[in-house]
């Protein structure tokens, strides 16, 4: 049976991850509901140190401590411990250098888009595996933190592992990853929002052992909203690629993206223009599905240049190796992202 009251006992075992003290010692649990009608329990919890990846080890022992007492569903909110409270465990931090540091000698590379579905991740992804395979030490980040298509697009099955205090990347295909898909079970929604994103996001550059990387590529999600925001205010020395279609609307909404990068000083390097036309296997006659002329019309507006142009078409599925979005060295497209890496390499030799 499942009560308030074994939900508190099982939870007052767990342990604050950076006071190493009970919840129960802590005075952690801060409230639980019980909905019995709906199997639902909803739980809100004070830790010393929210938005880390301990925080995330902890709400997924939440969940699966909660649910084998019965709960289908579970919600949970983590509230931080003022300082106040925290002066009672005595807790002073240092921070590690990071990848935010100054001398950090990462160039980050965000991919950005006016609207969804122009395949910013799948150029992330392609662009990411073209620059490891041009010899650079690439990551990349799942910036997507609602919609992450990441970890599916390159065929990875494995989770992060924990070593220390750091979160050590899944490397695939010569690229070290880092997703909110790994960190969600199974495909759960992420219900959390505010400033809960943006700090989020702050763990996948600090909290993560990225070691030294050439390119950090950050596939944003779309449009202008909050966690480009985040993403904007959080590097100030980003190189941006913008994706569009080559429909001339589809540029003008493209724009605005362009137009946000500008304002936070961030450089726009190109534009690549996807879905840019589908090239018959039989005739090698070439249509054009979206139209015309989108990707030179924006890059015209944002006074940059268009990097390549890529036609519809899927990558070559190897069962061995499952990759959905990946396209090989030897396709056609690959050649093209092959192509678009090496120019991007060139116009960020002296980035930093
Ligand atoms: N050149 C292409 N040829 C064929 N299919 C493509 C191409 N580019 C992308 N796609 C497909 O289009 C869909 C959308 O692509 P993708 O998910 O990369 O877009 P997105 O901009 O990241 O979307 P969202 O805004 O939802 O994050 C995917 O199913 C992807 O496989
Ligand atoms: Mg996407």
């Amino acid at each position: 049976m499942m009560t308030k009251e074994t939900i508190v006992q099982a939870l007052e075992q767990l342990q604050d991850p950076f006071l190493h003290k009970s919840l129960k010692e802590t005075g952690g649990i801060k409230e639980v509901t019980v909905k019995p009608e709906k199997n639902h329990v909803s739980v809100k919890l004070a830790i010393a140190k929210t938005g880390t990846a301990e925080q995330m080890q902890l709400q997924t022992a939440v969940v699966k401590l909660i649910k084998e007492l019965g709960a289908q569903t579970v919600g949970i909110r983590f509230a931080e411990m003022d300082a106040e409270e925290l002066k009672a465990f005595e807790i002073n931090e240092t921070k590690p250098d990071n990848l935010l540091s100054p001398n950090s000698q990462t160039v980050f590379l965000a991919v950005a888009s006016g609207k969804g579905g122009v395949g910013k991740s799948t150029v992330s992804v392609n662009l990411a595996v073209a620059l490891a395979r041009l010899g650079k030490k690439v990551g990349i980040v799942d910036a997507d933190i609602y919609g992450f298509s990441v970890p599916d697009m390159m065929g990875i099955t494995k989770r992060p592992v924990v070593r220390g205090d750091k979160i050590i990347p899944v490397e695939r295909l010569g690229v070290k990853v880092i997703s909110m898909g790994f960190f969600v079970e199974d495909n759960a929604p992420v219900i959390w929002r505010g400033p809960m994103l943006g700090k989020m996001l702050n763990n996948f550059f600090t909290e993560v052992e990225w070691g030294e990387l050439d390119y950090l590529v950050l596939d944003l999600p779309p449009g202008t909203g909050d966690v480009a925001l985040d993403v904007h205010a959080m590097l100030p020395a980003c190189k941006e690629v913008i994706v569009t279609t080559p429909h001339p609307t589809a540029s003008f909404v493209a724009a605005r993206a362009g137009a946000m990068a500008l304002r936070t000083e961030h450089e726009i390097i190109g534009v690549i223009e996807n879905m840019s036309y589908f090239e018959s296997k039989i005739t090698g006659e070439k249509e054009y599905v979206f139209g015309q002329g989108g990707g030179q019309k924006l890059a015209e507006e944002l006074r940059t240049k268009v990097l390549g142009q890529i036609p519809l078409q899927q990558p070559d599925w190897d069962k061995e190796d499952f990759a959905p979005s990946v396209y090989e060295a030897d396709h056609q497209i690959g050649k093209i992202y092959n192509d678009i890496a090496k120019q991007i390499a060139e116009l960020t030799i002296y980035a930093k």
